[in-house]
């Protein structure tokens, strides 16, 4: 018999795979598969069951595989899971494997309970290993958050999304970009780290919530990370993708757009320049010679001072087509990033607007990409701030592969020092209806292929862990990363849904503490926004690293002009009539809903409109009153986060319940110079004082 190993592997915190709840059912005793499905995904499939079951129940359960000999063939008749591709044979009847043939998609799972002898069988069934492993996972999710849910058993899922995946911004010296939970877990010092037990626990988290594609390196690619796709570090680079492969997941690299110049001793990195193009094949060659099933490369091109086909007076389509080309006999994809714009705009020219620059650039070259590229668009056009429009790129080329992409890490929510549950942010995003294809066109079924007939698409993020033992820095932003992974898997899924089972999974069941937990998540994005940049006005963060307030601070903006604060009002006028002309990049619903002040929505009013102080609100506020009266609510409602998690001192073991206060405290001393900074600002721009009186610093 294969020896399929055990768990765990690191002694970082266990996030959400604590298997901490008890449970005593009778088929947890055994687990059975085929001996011909035993490919490594099955393995790490029956290697978590197994470690869960212990955990669950105190006593291993027993493996067998279906070909035993007739003396141990007992245990088959003994209450157990099994694991079962449907093509399999000796299967009951009763489990309609033609119809789950049909319908099952190859990633897809289907999970069933029936009686059999003395208790019954759970039976995990997929087309391919892969619905195998997230079929387990679903089947430990639901033994760790429902009571007695496995009676009945009858699930049965398909992801939405083709492709969900995570970006990492990590450096080769260790270093992260925008990242706040310590350092690289694959790289140190310029060379990948050599213990890979915490990568092997990160692809187990990963895979628990079915993402399937992961870039380890930073879209920003140094010198040293230009050399990741050369013979010095693509042994290593196969490392990381086997561990990744034997959970389901595959392997993607940032790349260099220079890289022809800097790696192969041309003077050109022209994409119409038949050299390039040879040498991006003899690139592609020596990649899949070593991992031969690389997924491809993600490009920030022309963007924040990277190198791209501007320098050459090429489009991004022939930028991007002839990286496509190259990939394309190995079934490669080329991820595409939309963040061009000018970093040097000066913001006083009011006939420039950033956020018009995705779209500008974009939209004119729909229908000219190549099969195996798709454009990754961050789901706002300006930069992942708290509360900004959606990009109306999203959906606007029909023709043209898309993904969306989050960012969990918090760069500016508060940098995983403050608590900023991102669910409600994404579920509003994904919820947003395009209106690219009629009513329903939300975003979620734009970057599914629902809507459109995309090869490829789905959804993306910058990821938030590092190498702190519990991976985000603060404990609490374990959930964004859970969540993220479950929306990709099923957009639909709502908030509460995923709350809870993060909560349960991570926390345990009991009711005092999942209710304040969860009403800390749910609150927190509201509070964050209160006492940080109002109205959708965005940015007034210190520059550079970006946290902390400073209402001029942001770094590619000439004297703070980005806001267009002086002593008469503030916000920006992107209206058709007489702004920037940015509403008209919506499709007609949305651009006459933004458009005017009557239906434009308050929370993106500073992000639409240029208005006085005294402008009233739908509220009934003032735009000023507005600012004061959120500014003191969002320290009390920090003050209220930190009434909510001391009343579970002793619920939840002391590390966590610490390290959690601690950051609560900080956040709490934070937000008060946010309250004073931004109000003093806007009290001595404007002149007007709080009716309430209160005291202005
Ligand atoms: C932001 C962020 C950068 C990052 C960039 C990107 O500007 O501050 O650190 O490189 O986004 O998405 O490429």
């Amino acid at each position: 018999m294969t020896e399929i190993g055990q768990l765990p592997y690191s002694s970082a915190d266990r996030g959400w795979l604590r298997y901490e709840k008890k449970c005593s059912a009778p088929y947890l005793s055994g687990i059975v598969y085929h001996d011909s499905n035993l490919g490594e995904v099955t393995q790490a499939a029956i290697r978590e069951l197994r470690y869960a079951i212990s955990q669950m129940t105190g006593t291993e359960p027993t493996l067998t595989t279906t070909s035993v000999n007739s003396s141990e063939k007992s245990s088959l008749h003994n209450p157990h899971i099994r694991l079962a591709l449907i093509d399999e044979e000796g299967l009951p009847e009763v489990l309609q494997t033609k119809l789950l043939a049909e319908q099952l998609e190859e990633e897809g799972f289907a999970l069933k309970s029936f009686p059999q002898g003395e208790g019954e069988t759970v039976y995990i069934l997929g087309k391919t290993e892969k619905g195998l492993l997230y079929g387990t996972f679903h089947l430990l999710r639901i033994l760790q958050t429902e009571e007695d849910a496995l009676t009945e058993l009858d699930v049965f899922e398909n992801p939405k999304n083709r492709l969900r995946m995570m970006n990492h911004w990590d450096n080769m010296d260790g270093s992260i970009e925008r990242g706040y939970a310590g350092q690289s877990i694959f790289f140190k010092d310029n060379r990948f780290v050599e213990n890979d037990e915490r990568i092997r626990d990160y692809a187990r988290m990963m895979a628990s919530l079915g993402i399937n594609g992961i870039s380890i390196n930073n879209v920003n690619v140094h010198e040293v990370e230009t050399r990741l796709i050369t013979s010095e570090f693509l042994p290593d680079v196969e490392k990381v993708a086997a561990i990744f492969r034997s959970y389901g997941i595959t392997m993607y690299l940032s790349v260099n757009y220079a890289s022809p110049i800097q790696l192969g001793g041309l003077e050109t990195a022209d994409p119409l320049d038949t050299r390039v193009g040879a040498w991006w094949k003899a690139k592609a060659e020596e990649v899949y010679s070593v991992i031969p099933d690389f997924g491809g490369f993600v490009v920030k091109a022309d963007s924040e001072h990277r190198p791209g086909p501007f320098t050459y007076g090429r489009t991004h389509a022939e930028g991007s087509n002839m990286l496509a080309e190259a990939l394309e006999p190995y079934g490669g994809i080329v991820i595409w990033r939309c963040f061009v714009y000018n970093c040097l705009q000066d913001w006083r020219d009011r006939t420039t607007d950033r956020a018009r620059a995705a779209y500008d650039h974009f939209k004119p070259l729909d229908g000219q990409f190549k099969e195996n590229v798709i454009l990754q668009i961050k789901n706002g056009p300006m930069d992942f701030q708290v509360r900004e429009g959606v990009s109306p790129l999203i959906g606007a080329m029909p023709h043209t592969n898309q993904m969306l992409e989050f960012q969990i890490t918090q760069e500016y929510t508060g940098q995983q020092k403050h608590l900023c549950y991102l669910i409600p942010q994404w579920k509003e995003i994904l919820d947003f209806d395009t209106y690219a294809h009629g009513t329903h066109s939300e975003i979620k079924r734009v970057v599914s292929g629902e809507l459109f007939p995309y090869a490829y698409s789905g959804i993306t993020a910058v990821i938030n862990v590092g190498d702190d033992e519990n991976w985000t820095g603060h404990t609490l932003a374990q959930a964004n990363l859970y969540g993220y992974g479950r929306l990709t898997w099923n957009p639909d899924l709502s908030e509460e849904q995923i709350t809870a089972e993060w909560i349960h999974q991570t926390f345990g069941t009991e009711p005092d503490v999942v209710d304040h937990i969860s009403s800390m998540l749910a609150d927190s994005w509201e509070i964050y926004e209160n006492y940080t940049s109002p109205l959708g006005v965005g940015w007034m963060v210190n520059p550079g690293h970006h946290y902390g307030p400073n209402v001029d601070g942001y770094e590619y903006s000439v004297w703070g002009t980005y806001h267009f604060a002086d002593c008469e009002g503030i916000g920006v006028n992107r209206t058709v009539k007489d702004g920037t002309g940015y509403v008209g990049q919506y499709f007609p619903e949305n651009a006459e809903r933004y458009e005017s002040l009557v239906t434009c929505p308050d929370k993106l009013l500073l992000f639409f409109h240029h208005v006085p102080y005294t402008h009233k609100l739908h509220s009934g506020s003032t735009v000023i009153q507005h600012i004061y009266d959120t500014h003191f609510a969002g320290v009390e409602g920090v003050n209220s986060l930190i009434q909510n998690w001391s009343s579970l001192e002793g619920k939840i073991d002391d590390k966590r319940y610490s390290g959690v206060m601690a950051r609560l405290k900080h956040q709490y001393e934070h937000a008060k110079e946010w309250r004073d900074i931004i109000n003093t600002y806007f009290y001595r721009k404007s002149g007007i004082a709080d009716e309430l009186s209160r005291t202005i610093y």
